[in-house]
């Protein structure tokens, strides 16, 4: 698996990317700048540990794992051989009235990594469906318990929670949402938590917002509390550029809905899998949602799944009626498939061996010191972090935002550093496998690209 680039795959790059052979006009890319990317490709062609490489056989350092989630690194072994003997013995299972041994190992997993009480998984294919299970199981729970009512949903301003109409309604980063009409009906928003007067430059979480979530009750007071079923949150807000939740504002979100009977979701398909420093945030932080979502690290990337972690008596709610009728009317053809089992179990077992869960609070010390010191640079204007999770805010180009962040992501592509831009930060979310020369090196790349776009 770490053996030099094949040559064979050498070659067959040679003929794509920028070169001619390779057709690139049917394929229309998700959440990209297709024509730009077009006249200049980026075409990666090989994976192992921290590093990709790409069509020429370029090494490029891995600063985002990824997209958030190859969190154990690429290419490791155990996945490997667990999707590749798995794909020979059996490739599909019909998921609904059956199923087949790894979706009960993978689920039995699952709950005993995740927080106390959150003992039931569905499984889902990505992050988005995962939320849209969950704001669907909110509903149909609150229904089955005879308050019906509760039918609004509560996102975040700023918040990210997926494409599709739920998600995309619970939302709230305009880019992704102006193009979309009104989305789901009912949907209302609290305030986002980022303060940069009062909390520039904090290391870790901000001292300053926990009241920030009072703005829940400014929405109870609207819609009344009989009406809203769950509210939606990041812990931390990835997406958007990085936004750590201020020191006790959290716990002030749960006392809120808890209070109020409204359910509590968190959305942990960035932060869970060992992100911030435990398995889940949820643990990092101290706060027990009703439900977390998840997804990226389940399977190290390696293959698509998300999930929904659930508390037992909201299952239990489900369970009533005549024991031959389906309890909840939802699910997907490739739920638990075969192949994402296996790979969320080699990627378990890859976590468990090597530490993985908790080595982002081990080096989170470190990757704050180094990431910090791109304070006072040009242009920067905030930087955040927790765990192995890092967000540079850079002043954006008069007239022209989000530029600055993507010529500087061009810029370190082609010096061998692949990072993630949002708006006009620079996040940075490595493999938990870096070690510390690799945080350096990752970035001093970065001070470099910073000066050269000022
Ligand atoms: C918090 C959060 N929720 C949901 C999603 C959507 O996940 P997916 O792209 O797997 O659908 C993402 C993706 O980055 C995310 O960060």
């Amino acid at each position: 698996m770490n053996k030099a680039l094949d040559p064979a795959l050498l070659h067959a790059a040679e003929s794509t990317g920028t070169t001619p052979g390779l057709k690139m006009d049917a394929y229309w890319m998700p959440f990209t700048a297709n024509r730009q990317f077009k006249k200049a490709p980026r075409l990666l062609a090989r994976a192992a540990g921290m590093h990709y490489w790409d069509d020429h056989g370029r090494q490029i350092l891995d600063g985002v794992a990824g997209l958030w989630c190859v969190n154990a690194g690429h290419a490791r072994p155990r996945i490997v051989q667990a999707i590749q003997q798995q794909a020979a013995e059996l490739d599909f299972a019909p998921p609904f009235q059956m199923a087949h041994p790894k979706a009960f190992e993978l689920a039995e997993r699952v709950v005993q990594i995740a927080p106390a009480g959150m003992s039931k998984v569905f499984f889902t294919n990505s992050g988005s469906e995962a939320v849209e299970t969950a704001l669907k199981m909110a509903l149909a729970y609150h229904r089955v318990r005879g308050e019906g009512t509760r039918t609004r949903l509560i996102g975040r301003e700023r918040g990210y929670h997926g494409v599709n109409f739920g998600g995309v309604s619970v939302g709230g980063m305009v880019g992704n949402r102006k193009a979309f009409a009104t989305g789901l009906p009912g949907v209302d928003h609290i305030r986002h938590t980022h303060e940069p007067a009062r909390n520039a430059f904090s290391v870790g979480q901000p001292v300053h917002g926990a009241e920030i979530a009072d703005d829940l009750e400014r929405l109870v007071a609207l819609h009344d509390a009989s009406n809203i079923a769950a509210v939606i949150v990041e812990p931390v807000a990835g997406s958007t550029g990085v936004l750590v939740p201020p020191v006790g504002y959290l716990q002030r979100l749960r006392e809120i809905c808890t209070r109020h009977g409204i359910l509590l979701i968190f959305d942990e398909v960035i932060t869970g899998f060992g992100r911030t420093g435990q398995p889940f945030a949820t643990q990092t932080f101290g706060v027990m949602p009703d439900m977390i979502t998840c997804a990226k690290g389940i399977t190290n990337g390696c293959a698509p799944m998300g999930a929904v972690l659930v508390r037992q008596d909201i299952h239990d709610a489900f369970m009533t009626g005549p024991e031959h009728l389906i309890e909840f009317y939802h699910g997907y053809t490739y739920s638990a498939h075969p192949l994402a089992c296996a790979a969320g179990l080699g990627t378990l077992d890859t976590y468990a061996e090597e530490g993985l869960l908790t080595r982002a609070g081990e080096m989170e010390g470190y990757f704050a010191e180094v990431v910090h010191s791109l304070k006072g640079e040009p242009n920067v204007i905030d930087i955040r972090n927790i765990g192995l999770v890092g967000g540079i805010e850079l002043a954006p180009q008069p007239g022209e935002p989000t530029k600055r962040a993507f010529d500087i992501f061009l810029d370190l592509y082609e010096k061998g550093l692949l990072v993630r831009t949002t708006g006009d930060t620079v996040a940075l979310s490595p493999p938990l496998i870096i070690e510390r020369g690799q945080v350096d090196q990752m970035v001093d790349m970065l001070r470099g690209a910073i000066r050269r776009a000022a």
